[in-house]
């Protein structure tokens, strides 16, 4: 089913992870993607296997979203050819597990631009072409650990209480325009993740790993439906819950036991 719509899903992040499961629940329902991450060659194998099962559009498009420049470059071009997204899947984004004060500032500094300067950019600009037509669905990938200021994962979870907090607001402010916002929160799940962050994965960690595919389903439901945000899977949201239901040092001592830190 080739769409003949002039109405396109981006995804960041799409080379691997949530974002690959993404493109994969998309194109099974007949959308027009464009993939976008630094890897073009999963970007390219990935696109190819779509095409022919799916029969779908598919764009790739090469770029380290981590420069400001490269994204205002990527909406201006996709402007210029007349693509219309109407749907940012805001996925791209790392973790780096480890003390703050073992890590070298350059480090922490490079996954603040990624996950929050430059979703905050991208989201900016797509967001004003929807809120003109009146029309489209943006997903911002938190985490559980938007909950809660976790030891060992302070920035990545002070970042992503961001993206979660900036989505919130969104949700908010541009309901009446038309604009779903909603921030999908999930647990560790088996993706390119923990092997980038350089997380230990303890025997806990294993056994309440989600996959991708109930994540991201989640994700699209609730995108679809309007919500706010969602946590995808039972165990995750109790834990959620009980953030909200205890004290601090309680649950900061759960989520420690659990991340094995
Ligand atoms: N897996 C988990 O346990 C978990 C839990 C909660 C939240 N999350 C969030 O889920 C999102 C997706 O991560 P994942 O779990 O699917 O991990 P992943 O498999 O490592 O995927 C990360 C994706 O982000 C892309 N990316 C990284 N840096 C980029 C850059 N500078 N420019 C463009 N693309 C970039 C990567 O592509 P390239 O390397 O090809 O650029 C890759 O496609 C992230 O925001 C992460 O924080 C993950």
């Amino acid at each position: 089913m080739q769409s003949s719509e002039n109405s396109w899903v981006l995804i960041t992040g799409a080379s691997s992870g949530f974002g690959r499961e993404f493109a994969q629940q998309y194109a099974a329902e007949g959308r027009s993607l464009i993939l976008v991450a630094r890897r073009l060659n999963e970007l390219e194998m990935l696109a190819e296997e779509l095409r022919a099962r799916y029969a779908v559009d598919v764009l790739v498009q090469q770029a380290d979203l981590s420069s400001i420049d490269v994204i205002i470059d990527l909406h201006r071009d996709l402007h210029d050819r007349n693509i219309v997204v109407d749907i940012l899947i805001n996925n791209a984004g790392y973790g780096l597990q480890g003390a703050f004060l073992d890590e070298p500032l350059e480090s922490s500094l490079a996954m603040i631009d990624l996950d929050i300067a430059s979703l905050t950019a991208i989201t900016r600009l797509f967001a004003e072409d929807m809120r003109a037509r009146r029309k489209g669905h943006i997903l911002m990938v938190a985490s559980l650990l938007s909950y809660q200021g976790v030891k060992n994962f302070a920035v990545y979870s002070a970042a992503k209480a961001y993206v979660l907090r900036f989505s919130d607001a969104l949700h908010r402010e541009l309901k009446g325009d038309g604009v779903v916002v909603t921030a999908l929160c999930p647990g560790m799940s088996d993706t390119g993740f923990a092997s980038n962050a350089k997380q230990k994965i303890t025997p806990l960690l294993r056994r309440v790993m989600m996959q991708p595919q109930p994540v991201v389903q989640a994700g699209i439901r609730a995108l679809q439906a309007g919500r706010m945000s969602v946590v995808p899977g039972f165990g995750n949201k109790a834990i959620s819950v009980l953030t909200w239901a205890t004290p601090r040092r309680f649950h900061q001592g759960l989520m420690e036991h659990v991340m094995g830190v």
